[in-house]
């Protein structure tokens, strides 16, 4: 009951990252509908990407945390951690027990080339690379051993931080939160070429201008641009584009002695295959042009590099949720503004989504205040229209009886600070701990 006697509104959201928390926030800022909100994560970590995707080299954008985790300082939210949506709980489950759900999961696949040799050992997606660097507790350890060539397919934002974590020496990541087996094996890699391969023209490049400025920045390293990249660009470029082609023309032209690594962009081509025989040892590369209708073809002309390491950069995916509609095609959630709509259009009541898995895999980490914004004025308008309903015991008893245990926001805070004292004690802010056993164990208390 709120401070008039209103009986409060059981929110749940499925997914502490920034959308979630957006979302929270959105709900509990508002003061049309008494609310109780729980966020409910399969790790036992909220934030997200902005905690397993955001550079570690990147501290000053993980001052967003600070900001997002004021969520958390609301006695009407509560984290519910260790709790997989479609494992331990289920769409009836929830919807029983919340007057709404609000599915905030955002995109943990990836999209794949099909392209032959895409198998191979040595191929891998920047997410599962990113997912490792940033100590996430499912990541499989990566081995460089033996990588002297690595590429990265596509030029998003995603490839350039890949690119930069591979170009930068072990030395500088040191003062960053990863864990200390990912310094290690950066510390030892033997990578000297770095190939980023992008299948149109450095105008149409998704990287922003900030983002490419710091690569090419990167010191001790010489950067080398296919020469017909800058053919054919028009002149009246917008301004991100204009600085881009400008950015990457700049870093061919300069002369760097002595470089310590090489980065290497490969415009107007796309991979055609990976050949080797247990391990990816050759990317074989196909020329591409626009044809009449924009549409990047292929011409059919080959080009064969040596790499040991190929890692995708071309998007990530969202997957379908147990019972919940999806727009396979769209690879979202089917929704309207966020109301979760089944296949005829029809809105499904106390059904909502935010994030990636509402619009898709794009979007920093701010777009996701306007869009979960925009689903809360929905949710509460249709909360007004609605009568309370009275709720049982709850999801985390109800969990409990099957022997589910969520963790909690002072299991969290246990994390937090074995992080901080584990950094400590290296000389850095914080070190992350990337076991599943050792969170696990920090959560009993
Ligand atoms: C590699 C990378 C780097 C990025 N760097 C930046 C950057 O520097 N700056 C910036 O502004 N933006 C950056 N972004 C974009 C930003 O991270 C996204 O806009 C944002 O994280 C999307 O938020 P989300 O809440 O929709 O999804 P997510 O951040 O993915 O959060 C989804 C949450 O749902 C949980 N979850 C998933 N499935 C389930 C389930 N079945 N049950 C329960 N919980 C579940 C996950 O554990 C996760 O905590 C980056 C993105 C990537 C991929
Ligand atoms: N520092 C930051 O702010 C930061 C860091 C990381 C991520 N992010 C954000 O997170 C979102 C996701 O980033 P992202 O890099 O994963 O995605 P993205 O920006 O959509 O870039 C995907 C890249 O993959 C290419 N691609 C797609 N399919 C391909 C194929 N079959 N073959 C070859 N290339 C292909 C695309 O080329 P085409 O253009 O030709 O399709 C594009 O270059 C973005 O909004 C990004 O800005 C932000």
């Amino acid at each position: 009951m709120d401070s008039a006697g209103q009986l409060a509104r059981r929110i749940a959201i499925v997914g502490a990252g920034p959308s979630g928390l957006f979302a929270a926030q959105a709900l509990v800022a508002q003061s049309d509908v008494p609310v109780e909100v729980d966020i409910l994560d399969r790790l036992p970590t909220p934030y997200g990407l902005l905690r397993y995707g955001v550079a570690p080299d990147h501290t000053s954008i993980k001052s967003v945390a600070t900001a997002l985790a004021r969520t958390f300082d609301n006695d009407r939210v509560a984290f519910v951690g260790n709790v997989e949506f479609g494992r331990d709980t289920t769409r009836e489950e929830l919807l029983a027990a919340y007057d709404t759900v609000v599915y905030a999961v955002g995109a943990s696949e990836d999209m794949h080339l099909g392209i032959a040799g895409e198998h191979l050992a040595g191929s891998r997606s920047a997410r599962e690379f990113v997912s490792w660097y940033s100590g996430h507790p499912d990541a499989k350890a990566q081995d460089l051993t033996g990588v002297r060539a690595a590429a990265v397919i596509g030029v998003g934002n995603v490839a350039v931080d890949v690119a930069r974590i591979l170009a930068k020496t072990a030395e500088s990541l040191e003062v960053t939160d990863m864990p200390e087996a990912v310094l290690a094996e950066l510390r030892r890699h033997e990578v000297d070429d770095i190939h980023v391969i992008a299948r149109r023209g450095p105008h149409h490049a998704a990287f922003t201008t900030v983002e490419l400025r710091e690569l090419m920045h990167t010191p001790g390293l010489a950067v080398t641009v296919t020469p017909d990249a800058f053919d054919g660009i028009p002149a009246d470029l917008e301004r991100r584009p204009r600085a881009n082609v400008e950015i990457l023309r700049d870093a061919a032209a300069r002369v760097v002695d002595n470089p310590r690594r090489r980065l290497h962009f490969s415009f107007w081509r796309r991979p055609a295959a990976l050949e080797g025989i247990d391990a990816v040892e050759t990317l074989v590369l196909e020329r591409t042009r626009l044809d009449d209708a924009g549409k990047v073809v292929g011409t059919g002309e080959l080009e064969r590099l040596p790499m040991q390491l190929v890692l995708r950069s071309i998007g990530y995916r969202s997957i379908a949720l147990p019972g919940v509609p999806f727009d396979e095609r769209a690879g979202v959630v089917s929704n309207v503004e966020g109301r979760v709509v089944d296949a005829d259009g029809v809105v499904q009541p106390g059904e909502y989504v935010v994030g990636w898995i509402k619009r898709g895999p794009s979007g920093v980490i701010g777009t996701n205040k306007s869009d979960a914004a925009q689903t809360v004025r929905h949710l509460v308008a249709d909360l007004l229209a609605e009568r309370p309903r009275a709720h049982g015991t709850g999801l985390v008893a109800a969990l409990a009886s099957r022997g589910v245990r969520a963790s909690t926001l002072a299991d969290w805070r246990a994390i937090d600070a074995a992080e901080i004292a584990r950094g400590e004690s290296l000389g850095r802010a914080r070190a992350k701990i990337e076991s599943w056993d050792e969170l696990l164990q920090l959560c009993q208390g």
